[in-house]
């Protein structure tokens, strides 16, 4: 009996946030999927020689010109792993809310793995490299290339892999701290590297608390 009052009490829970997913949340969005892309295109078609460090630096100043304070200054001290649904990769919090993220997401060795399921729409713009996906049903894949935005809508989940050198402006845009446990649950079920744990946690805090202080949830 209080087994089920509790999974009706999650359900209604579940239902509270989903509701709030559609008809609030996306009124605390402020970056724009279109405006991603096209300055992603534009910061692509002026390196290329393919130098991909000049390319995220550029993108970077263009993206701090949009939208401002929002956005963090691309250093290369706060990159941290991200290990999450089998796959590892770099990352840099370029923003971090509680409604939205925008990162730089990428790998120079390679690596393949789930996407997870998540409370939030993805929207993954392609660099450099490229990224396959594939629903379980797909025989073959789906390929992005350079210029490509891949959205992958809220709840849908996919296998996918990035050969290296393969890098991506990604944006996420919903319930944000749902999407954290993915993001950490493998530290503590296979890498037990604490100390990328700790930095990412430390990171992904400041920016949610700073941009909260200043009104941006
Ligand atoms: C790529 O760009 C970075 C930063 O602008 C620069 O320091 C580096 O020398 C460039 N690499 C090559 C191979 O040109």
């Amino acid at each position: 009996m209080n087994l089920l009052k509790a999974l009706a009490l999650l359900v209604g829970i579940y239902q509270v946030f989903n509701y709030l997913f559609y008809a609030w949340l996306p009124r605390n969005y402020i970056f724009d999927k279109e405006v991603l892309h096209s300055l992603s295109v534009d910061a692509i078609s002026r390196h290329p020689d393919g130098n991909v460090t000049a390319l995220l630096e550029d993108l970077a100043v263009s993206l701090k010109n949009e939208y401002g304070s929002l956005i963090n200054d691309l250093n290369f001290e706060d990159w941290v792993y991200n290990n999450a649904g089998g796959a590892m990769g770099s990352m840099f919090i370029l923003h971090a809310s509680i409604s939205e993220y925008v990162i730089f997401f990428g790998t120079a060795v390679g690596t393949e793995g789930h996407t997870g399921a998540h409370f939030a729409d993805d929207y993954f713009t392609i660099l450099a490299g490229e990224q396959h996906a594939a629903f379980a049903s797909s025989l073959e894949p789906e390929i992005y290339k350079p210029g490509d935005q891949h959205h992958l809508p809220k709840g849908y989940i996919k296998q996918y892999g990035m050969p290296g050198e393969s890098w991506a402006l990604e944006l996420a845009q919903g319930w944000i701290p749902a999407m954290l446990p993915f993001g950490f649950l493998d530290t503590c079920s296979s890498t037990l590297d604490f100390v990328t744990f700790g930095k990412t946690v430390y990171l992904t805090a400041r920016d949610m608390i700073r941009n909260l202080i200043a009104g941006k949830f």
